[in-house]
């Protein structure tokens, strides 16, 4: 394992249950994002997102969800992602170890690969859970977003008196409308499930506040580290590819140099040949 940064922002460079049961102290982490492998055959680094069968996938997943438990404070707030597929298992499992206050749908514009003898897949679940559902945080306040009936067509609420008008801003609710990360998108790393930076601030600015630690175990491009030092949290990333670890050291600890090896990103098509330009894809919340 290869450890790389400060207290505040730390890179672990090593497979998650090594690093959870040897690095990270039990009941230390405020916040826990977790996006896992989906066990759909996607392909990381060459590493192969498919297990022999979905027993084999399940005892390893409960293995490290047992452990990121420990890790959680008492006070503490878990988000966890799996494919549609999966996600009752996971459902069932962590409705018996911690309450599930939400079940959020991640919805987008685009599934990838356009299916035609099926619906395609156009969200991804995420399950949000606190160890103690009377001390969390939740930060409604910084989450806000515009309130689109009543107040849009400027009604007037006359159930309230005196009456009133709409609010012009809401809390979300769990269906949540956030473009995926697409090449000509600055954020862009190159990484085949990268989650976009507008997802992380929602889960980050509610359910955190500044000094906390934020753990994600399965870093990939480290969107959640990144977000985290944003907004003056602590991070701990875990990633096992070294390539992608390498995109965290880079977009985290802002290093642009390892060993001797340039990590700046190499520049997007576009840059460099002269391709017609088109406007960038925007998220709509
Ligand atoms: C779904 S991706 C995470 C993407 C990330 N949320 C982002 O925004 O870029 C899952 C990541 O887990 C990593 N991974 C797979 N097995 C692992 C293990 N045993 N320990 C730590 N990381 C692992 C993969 O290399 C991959 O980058």
């Amino acid at each position: 394992m290869n450890i790389y940064g400060d207290e505040n922002h730390k890179i672990y460079n090593g497979d998650i249950i090594n690093t959870l049961e040897n690095e990270i102290q039990d009941r230390s982490i405020d916040l826990i994002f977790i996006d896992p492998p989906y066990n759909i055959g996607k392909n990381f680094n060459g590493r192969r997102d498919k297990w022999q069968n979905d027993e084999d996938y399940l005892t390893w997943c409960y293995k490290w969800i047992d452990l990121v438990l420990q890790k959680l404070k008492d006070t503490g707030s878990l988000y966890i992602m799996t494919s549609t597929q999966f996600i009752p298992y996971f459902d069932i499992y962590l409705r018996e170890r911690i309450n599930i206050l939400s079940r959020i749908v991640w919805s987008y514009d685009s599934s990838g690969v356009q299916a035609k003898k099926y619906y395609g897949s156009m969200y991804e679940p995420i399950l949000f859970c606190v160890k103690d559902k009377n001390k969390y945080t939740f930060n409604s306040d910084e989450i806000l977003v515009e309130a689109k009936t009543g107040s849009k067509r400027k009604l007037i609420d006359y159930r309230k008196n005196p009456p009133q008008p709409y609010n012009t801003k809401k809390v979300p609710g769990n269906v949540w409308d956030f473009a995926r990360v697409r090449y000509r998108m600055p954020e862009y790393e190159n990484h085949p499930t990268q989650k976009p930076i507008k997802l992380l601030e929602r889960i980050i600015l509610a359910s955190s506040n500044e000094g906390d630690t934020v753990l994600d175990p399965f870093s990939g491009t480290f969107t959640t580290s990144y977000v985290a030092k944003k907004y003056n949290r602590k991070s701990i990333g875990i990633e096992i590819d070294q390539e992608f670890s390498k995109i965290g050291i880079r977009r985290v600890l802002e290093q642009f140099e390892l060993n001797g090896e340039d990590l700046t990103p190499e520049p997007k098509t576009y840059q460099t040949k002269n391709y017609p330009q088109q406007t960038l894809f925007e998220s709509k919340a």
